[in-house]
This record gives C-alpha cells, sequence and structure tokens, in this order.
C-alpha cells in the first residue's frame, strides 16, 4: 500500500473533476541561461497557486506541473525517474499516434476558466523567453461529462485510496515516492462520420450505452452473439481494449479528459490525459487501440478520432517542487527529490484541491 503522506506531498493527481481546465505544454529554450528562470518556478509555483487560489476559495483551483525525459535532465540531472523517457509513438496501418514536442506540462483545473487562465498568464509571465509555448488547451465540462461525440466520458475511473494506488509511484521507484507519469494527447473528431453511425453503433464503438452510460454486456464474445444482440459488447470496444488485466488484477489509470473546440473552424476534440503509476498502463492501452488486441483488433474510435500530439511526462511531488532552487545543487551533492514533510514547506499540496479520499 502506498501512504505518500508518511514520505513526500503529492501534487493534487487525483484532484476532482472540474468544470474547466488548461493544459499548456511548452518547450525550454535551448541555452543553459534559461534554466534558472524554470527552476525557480518550481519552487514558487505553490506561492502563485495560493495568490491566484485565494481570490476564489470555493473555486478549487489546482495545478500539476510535470517534465518531459530531455526537460528532467537538463534540470534536475540525477536521479531520474525510472521509467520516464520519451513518447513512444505507434503506426499501424492508417492510425498514428504521433510524438510531438513539449518539454513542460501545467495541467490547471478549477471550476471557474477564470481561475485557470489566471494562473496560466502568471506562469508564462514568470517562464517569460525561458519557454517557448507549444501548445495550450482550454477544456470545458460538457453537459453530464460528456465528450463531444456524446458518451459520458470517466465513469470508470478509481477513485479513493484505488486512484491513490493507480497514480503514486511507491517502493518500487523510492527516489521518486509520491510522484506520477502522464500522457496526453489531443484528438480531433470527425463529427460527420460519427453522427452517420446509428447510435447502436456507436455504443459498440464505446462499449457503453450512450444515453445511460451503462457498460454492454462483456460475457458473450463469440462473433455471431454481437451481430445479433446490441447488447454485447465487442472484444474490439473502446472500453474493452482499455481494460489490462495482469495476474488477475485489473490495472487501472485515472483520466480526466476534457472536450474542446472552435465551432466556427468545424473544430471538435478530446484532450486525453491519463495518470498512471507507471507508463506501461498507459502504453499498453494505445498499444491495443492503435495496433489492436489481437493486432488487427483496433479501436474503431480511431476510425473518426485523429491524435495530433503525444507526449510523455513525469509529475514529481510538490515536496519536490517546493526544495528546487534556481542553481542546481553542487556536483558533489546529490538533489534530495523527497525530503520529509512538515519541514516548513510551502505546503503546496493544501491549496491544491482536495486530498484524495
Ligand atoms: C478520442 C479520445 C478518447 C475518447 C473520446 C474516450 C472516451 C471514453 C469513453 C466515453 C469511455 C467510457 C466511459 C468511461 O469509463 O470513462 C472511456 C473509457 C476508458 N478510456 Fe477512453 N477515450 C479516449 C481516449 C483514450 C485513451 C488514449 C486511453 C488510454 C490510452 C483511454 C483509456 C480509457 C480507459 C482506461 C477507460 C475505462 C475502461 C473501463 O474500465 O471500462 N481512452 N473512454
Amino acid at each position: 500500500m502506498i501512504t505518500p503522506a508518511a514520505s513526500a506531498v503529492p501534487q493534487p493527481i487525483a484532484a476532482p473533476l472540474t468544470r474547466a481546465a488548461i493544459f499548456l505544454v511548452v518547450a525550454l529554450d535551448p541555452g543553459p541561461d534559461n534554466l534558472p528562470a524554470v527552476r525557480s518556478l518550481c519552487a514558487d509555483l505553490s506561492a502563485l497557486l495560493r495568490a491566484v487560489g485565494f481570490r476564489d476559495l470555493e473555486g478549487g483551483l489546482s495545478c500539476v506541473m510535470a517534465f518531459g525525459s530531455d526537460a528532467w535532465d537538463r534540470l534536475f540531472e540525477q536521479p531520474r525517474p525510472a521509467e520516464l523517457h520519451p513518447f513512444r509513438e505507434i503506426r499501424a496501418g492508417p492510425r498514428h499516434a504521433v510524438a510531438t514536442p513539449g518539454d513542460l506540462l501545467f495541467h490547471i483545473r478549477a471550476r471557474r476558466m477564470d481561475l485557470c487562465f489566471e494562473l496560466a498568464t502568471q506562469i508564462m509571465a514568470r517562464l517569460g523567453a525561458a519557454v517557448l509555448p507549444v501548445d495550450e488547451v482550454h477544456g470545458f465540462r460538457y453537459f453530464d461529462a460528456r465528450d463531444l461525440l456524446g458518451f459520458v466520458d470517466g465513469t470508470e475511473n478509481p477513485t479513493g485510496q484505488e486512484a491513490i494506488e493507480a497514480t503514486l509511484i511507491g517502493e518500487e521507484d523510492s527516489d521518486f515516492a509520491g510522484g506520477s507519469y502522464v500522457i496526453v494527447q489531443k484528438y480531433l473528431h470527425d463529427m460527420a462520420g460519427w453522427n452517420a453511425l446509428s447510435t447502436e453503433a456507436q455504443e459498440r464503438i464505446i462499449g457503453r450505452t450512450k444515453l445511460s452510460d451503462i457498460e454492454l454486456d462483456a460475457r458473450v464474445k463469440k462473433l455471431s452473439d454481437i451481430e445479433l444482440d446490441a447488447r454485447v459488447k465487442p472484444s474490439s470496444a473502446h472500453s474493452a481494449l482499455t481494460t489490462i488485466v495482469e495476474d488477475g488484477e485489473e490495472k487501472k489509470i485515472l483520466r480526466d479528459n476534457m472536450p474542446f473546440g472552435q465551432a466556427g473552424q468545424g473544430e471538435f476534440g478530446t484532450y486525453f490525459i491519463g495518470y498512471s503509476r507507471s507508463p506501461r498502463t498507459i502504453e499498453q492501452m494505445l498499444e491495443n487501440m492503435f495496433i489492436g488486441r489481437p493486432p488487427g483488433n483496433y479501436d474503431r474510435l480511431l476510425d473518426f478520432s485523429r491524435a495530433v500530439t503525444g507526449n510523455l511526462f513525469f509529475a514529481p511531488t510538490a515536496t519536490f517542487l517546493d526544495a528546487v532552487t534556481a542553481d542546481p545543487p553542487p556536483a558533489s551533492e546529490p538533489a534530495q527529490p523527497n525530503p520529509p514533510p512538515g519541514d516548513g514547506s510551502l505546503g503546496i499540496g493544501s491549496l491544491k484541491g482536495d486530498p484524495p479520499a
């Protein structure tokens, strides 16, 4: 069992779902002169969050800051999280999980977009010329937590202790216990193609009913049954291919996908964000979706959804961020990623949404 409070305070990975979110990805400007600006923001992020969040205590403002593999090496050197590596692209027929640039991720959530926007503005003002913007998506909650395809998205997320177990690193990488891996992908939907399908066909692609969000019956697997009975979940359903069972135990991840778009431009999208204790779990889901399980039995959602970005980041603990200094410690003093709490740290955890139950 993971008890992160006993060692270091995690970032608010399992913050409650919110009405608004900004997904901000930036690249480090080349040149060592820029690193101190980024490093000093790490320690000051909690103060920025306090300043903006205090203006509406009901607003539930939170922010997770995460680092790509190359950025980690440039900013922090050793030690490094055991499973941190660049996003691995996948090509399978016309399906392509692209890998795109990006060094830092800010996942900003609140009940109000103005809070998210203000924090993003303050972060960018602090970073200045040290970074280059790569991608910024403003997501909104759509009716009863539906994606723009019309399906409720997030139902099977783990909660409470199960969410902590699924997302936070434990003894397997003790230097980074309480940290988490995060994969993001920005998807654009072919709404005309999707809407041309019958509701039943859409339900078989997702694996749940559209209006009532009830899981289709996964027990009967023969193809003849699938064709005959719309209530049967095909093995190619999105929710089937993203169910990973290892040694009899289901491997969960925590998602906080958000719809986004520009109606006038005909842009309709889902920003996928998944947190996991090991990136391998999400990578396995992506392989199942893009290549298929077995190969060829791929996720038909991808016939109507195209990934236009793809990144893997590592979100260290809030305690780690609080302890970063503008200049790296001398080589003789290795960084202490997880100093114990109760040390007068900025207490980033308390302002970053409700603690996981
Ligand atoms: C086009 C982008 C995506 C859309 C619109 C989408 C939508 C959905 C919907 C509607 C559900 C069913 C309700 C729920 O349990 O949340 C679902 C389930 C799920 N999705 Fe996605 N998803 C997308 C991409 C992804 C990706 C890229 C992954 C992982 C790599 C993923 C992992 C999952 C998981 C783990 C579940 C729960 C499966 C279960 O336990 O039943 N999704 N998704």
